[in-house]
């Protein structure tokens, strides 16, 4: 199975890190395609803690990582990431695309400027100046990472895109901010020679790594209903979250991806605005957000939860062709019962089963619920987590399969904890 896209079927934080960081063991190299430092991706070894937001999750395992053209690339982040794997006895081996943009403080400024200026359409972003520099990038005043390396292009480009920020700055958005272009361009070319032996064409580096048969994961940031086209619009990100993004954010063909994988978590969160059905507002959800620690990984806020929606999930799995689910944090659900599913919705006297496009219908979406027994509270994961799929309590192993039979897809991995070994491969 060489090309393996892993691709989050919900609102994001469905755990892709750790399941990346699990399967990339029996991985050559994990790609990112998408997103930038507006992800972040936990993963947890023997009791330790690494949030990653650029570098590819394959990196604890030694793998070759790369970072694709479709992603945005913020220096500063990319630069402590590497300092902070490198203190903790890691030797990256990261190769970066001379294609990706680069996210300028600029840009996260106006990402803050705009949030303010776009009131109840806001989608409350991380701030880490995605939207900008897609935007950037797609009316071409954007910098790339090979314009970092060739100071005449840049000082040129950079020139230009800073006249224009100024503009938006002081005349749309009477800030008294004055951009130091002298300051930004120095920066700017300090980063390009630290990371200019990493550069390269990853387009041709994983189409070779693919004919030599190699296995190569493409690792999703953010989930299905954040795609900036099959998302919740406005209330997403920028780029293609999907599966085929991993095409175009990385330069492969179609015929390369061998397999789709969806994670999805037990449960629903969403960091952000917009409708989500299935909230939970009261003590139910609270537990829920406790247990789980449903904290954002990269700006720390309380993620909103609620009870597991499957018409996302049905939806993820139309638009991302997955083959195979893995859940995610089915042990922060024990202890409550009974468990409530969403299977479809009912909106102004009709069913429907997937996600409108009118977000003013998807807000009047009442969910339909089905109940189903919760397990009891005090369930030892540990121990389920190494014997394996048959010592799940009755009642999760019922979940699961009603989840499966609803959904038409199988389920192979379920994670019962945080840590990587709290994993349990379904070998049916
Ligand atoms: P990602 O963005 O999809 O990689 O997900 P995040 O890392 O933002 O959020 C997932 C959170 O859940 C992290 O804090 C993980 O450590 C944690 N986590 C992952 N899998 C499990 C699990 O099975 N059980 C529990 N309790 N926590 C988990
Ligand atoms: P990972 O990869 C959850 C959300 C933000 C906001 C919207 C737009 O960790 O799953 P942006 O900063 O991208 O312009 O914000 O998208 N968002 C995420 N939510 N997980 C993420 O990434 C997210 N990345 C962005 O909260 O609503
Ligand atoms: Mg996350």
């Amino acid at each position: 199975m060489p090309g393996i896209v892993i691709v989050g079927t919900q609102w994001g934080d469905e755990a892709k890190g750790k399941i990346t960081d699990f399967l990339a063991k029996d991985a050559d190299c994990v790609v990112r395609y998408n997103g930038g430092a507006n992800a972040g991706h936990t993963v947890i070894v023997d009791g330790k803690t690494y949030k990653l937001h650029l570098i590819p999750s394959g990196v604890l395992h030694g793998k070759r990582v790369y970072i694709g053209n479709g992603v945005v690339v913020d220096p500063q982040v990319l630069m402590d990431e590497l300092e902070n794997l490198r203190h903790e006895g890691f030797q990256p081996d990261l190769h970066i695309s001379d294609r990706a943009h680069v996210v300028f403080d600029f840009h996260k400024l106006e990402d803050g400027l705009q949030e303010r200026l776009k009131g109840n359409l806001r989608a409350g972003t991380t701030k880490r100046g995605i939207g900008p520099t897609y935007s950037d990038k797609t009316a071409r005043f954007g910098i790339r990472i090979a314009d970092l390396l060739d100071e005449e292009v840049l000082k040129s480009k950079l020139n230009i895109l800073i006249n224009l920020k100024q503009k938006i700055i002081s005349q749309v958005y009477n800030e008294n901010v004055k951009l130091d272009e002298q300051e930004i361009l120095k920066e700017a070319l300090q980063f390009g020679r630290a990371i200019s032996d990493y550069v390269c064409d990853v387009s041709a580096e994983i189409n070779e790594a693919l004919d030599r048969g190699e296995t190569v994961i493409f690792e999703g940031a953010q989930g299905t209903l954040l795609d900036i086209d099959h998302g919740l619009y406005p209330y997403g990100t920028s780029s293609n979250t999907i599966a085929g993004g991993a095409c175009t954010g990385v330069g492969v063909g179609p015929k390369r991806i061998d397999k789709v994988i969806g994670v999805m978590k037990a449960y629903i969160s969403r960091v952000g605005t917009g409708p989500v059905p299935t909230e939970l507002k009261n003590s139910i959800g609270e537990k829920i957000r406790e247990v789980g620690k449903e904290y954002g990984t990269t700006t720390g806020r309380p993620r909103r939860v609620g009870w597991l929606d499957l018409v996302p999930v049905k939806y993820s799995i139309r638009l991302n062709g997955i083959d195979e689910l893995v859940i995610t944090k089915l042990d922060v659900l024990s202890g409550i019962d009974p468990l409530k599913v969403c299977v479809k919705y009912k909106c102004e006297g009709r069913t429907i089963d997937t996600i409108p496009a009118d977000i003013r219908t998807f807000e009047r979406c009442e969910p339909v619920y089905e109940e189903l027994e919760g397990w009891q509270a005090d369930v030892d994961w540990r121990r389920i987590a190494k014997e394996g799929y048959e010592a799940l309590p009755e009642q999760a192993k019922e979940y699961l399969q009603r989840i499966e039979e609803h959904l038409k897809v199988p389920i192979s991995i379920v994670s019962v904890g945080p840590e990587r070994r709290e994993t349990i491969v379904i070998n049916k």
